[in-house]
């Protein structure tokens, strides 16, 4: 047995202006799940706390909340002492109960056509990776589009994706699923990383529902002009200034000792939009011993046409993406866009390895850069967090140089195409970005990703700067300080 601390949300709606935290002592097994912990507290100690559940084994779904800000079921969650419990972000009946019906009423239900066929094989194992769905709404109360705009949101999405695919279901779902917010998905995977039944909604049901929808002629027309530009450029946006390939040799040798060599995907906004950023990430390279080299023929990775579901000639790309790299015998080609990463290392099959800067500059180690008396806040690029998995990399950059004041991991609004397609949806949620900033009291915004770079700052006062600018920065204050006086 061990003795927990809780903290536990209490709301009553009916009764009260605002809600409050109450602490609780309580006494549980080793092992003990967060609804033992509030059974424990509701039989021993205050039978007025509101808390749903049934299966109590991960089963029926009723028992989501957040345990320390993430979402998860209570019955299969691990007690952990000074833990904080609140409902998940979905309007609050009372204390851990919120209303789900409005959110459940909206998944579709299979409605027979006349003509009865049985899926085949193929389909049955296209629809059994958004089966598993225990409707806790986890993913719905993690959506930042649903926070901003209409949008039925990530669970009726895969079920429109699962019908869509069903033989026996007579309804049009694609151009359903169009009038239900389709295209405000901003691709940032919130949903898939909390659902406790993995299921892969941005990628296995709503890129498969815009492929579909572009084939019913459904895409939205500025997806259309990026994917055209792309097919006629082989980049996703035009140029504002000269590009990073005409300011650099293909080869970039690094000062003294060579420590290794990584081949560089640029992206398409590091090369036209943000090359200021690219510079400085190759001079923070340059004096780490890494060599850089830039195969000229790269062209866009193809995000944009996967996120927004026309893949016609993606295969184009990709061959030509991995036979520049390839043909050069390179074993690791670094990117620095989170968007363009994410997509190497899993849209893609390579023969080499696919690392972000992050972690190649944390994995060969780094001068130590002069610290900086800057108060920094960052911003995770979600196809970095959760699309890569990398959080510590950065951190562990950042701090070399500055006071890291964290603020919550959401999106900032610029991906899946909606910063393009739903530009009042991205510039919401840019500004839910403004309003977090502001609570850190950070002097600069920091991230590793020029999508987020680009969006987010129009929607702040503060710099919004690369990780590799701050580096730099680090190393220039080093310089200065060792520099002899005149
Ligand atoms: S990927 Fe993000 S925006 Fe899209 S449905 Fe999932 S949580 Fe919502
Ligand atoms: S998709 Fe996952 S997170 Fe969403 S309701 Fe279903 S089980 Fe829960
Ligand atoms: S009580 Fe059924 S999933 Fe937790």
């Amino acid at each position: 047995m061990k003795e927990l601390r809780v903290r536990i949300f209490r709301f009553n709606p009916e009764a009260e202006d605002h809600p409050h935290y109450q602490h609780y002592q309580v006494r549980a097994n080793d092992g003990a799940r967060v609804l033992h912990v509030l059974q424990a507290i509701s039989d021993e100690m205050d039978p007025t706390l509101s808390f749903r559940y049934c299966c109590g084994s991960g089963q029926c779904g009723s028992c989501a909340v957040r345990v320390n800000g993430q979402a998860v079921l209570a019955c299969m969650e691990e007690a952990k002492d000074s833990m904080t419990v609140e409902p998940l972000e979905l309007p609050v009946i009372r204390d851990l109960v919120v209303h789900m019906e409005p959110y459940l009423e909206a998944i579709a239900s299979l409605i027979p056509t006349g003509e009865f066929r049985m899926p085949t094989h193929e389909e049955v194992e296209a629809m059994k990776p958004l089966r598993s769905c225990i409707e806790c709404l986890a993913c719905v109360s993690v959506c930042p589009a649903l926070k901003v705009t209409k949008f039925a949101g990530p669970t009726v999405m895969r079920e429109d994706m699962r019908l869509a695919i069903d033989p026996r279901d007579h309804e049009d779902r694609v151009t359903a699923s169009v009038a239900d917010g389709l295209f405000t998905c901003t691709s940032c995977q919130a949903c898939w990383k909390t659902c406790p039944k993995d299921i892969q909604i941005p990628g296995k049901a709503i890129e498969k529902l815009r492929a579909l929808a572009n084939r019913e002629g459904l895409t939205l027309p500025r997806h259309q002009e990026v994917a055209k530009l792309i097919q006629d450029t082989g980049r996703s946006v035009t140029r504002t200034e000269p590009t990073l390939m005409e300011q650099v040799p293909e080869v970039i040798e690094p000062r003294g000792e060579v420590k290794g060599t990584v081949g560089f995907f640029v992206g398409c906004m590091y090369n036209q939009r943000l090359p200021k950023s690219a510079l400085d990430a190759l001079e923070v390279l340059k004096r780490n011993g890494i060599r850089v080299i830039i195969p000229r023929e790269q062209v866009c990775c193809g995000s944009p046409l996967i996120r927004t579901g026309q893949v016609d000639f993606l295969d184009t790309i990709k061959s030509r993406n991995i036979n520049c790299f390839t043909f050069r015998g390179l074993d690791v080609v670094m990117t620095m866009c989170a968007g363009c990463g994410s997509t190497l290392k899993h849209d893609y099959t390579t023969p080499f390895r696919i690392m972000d800067i992050t972690e190649v500059l944390t994995r060969f180690g780094i001068e130590q850069p002069a610290p900086l008396a800057i108060k920094a806040t960052y911003h995770d690029p979600c196809h970095l967090l959760r699309g890569q998995g990398i959080r510590d990399q950065p951190r562990e950059l950042i701090t070399k140089v500055v006071d890291l004041v964290e603020m919550p991991a959401i999106c900032c609004g610029s991906g899946g195409g909606v910063k393009s397609g739903n530009p009042a949806e991205a510039d919401a949620l840019g500004e839910l970005r403004r309003a977090e900033i502001e609570k850190t009291g950070a002097e600069v915004v920091i991230t590793s990703c020029p999508f987020c770079e680009y969006h987010i700052a129009p929607h702040t006062d503060k710099p919004v700067k690369n990780i590799c600018t701050i580096l730099l920065e680090g190393y220039a204050e080093k310089d200065r300080k060792e520099r002899p006086p005149a």
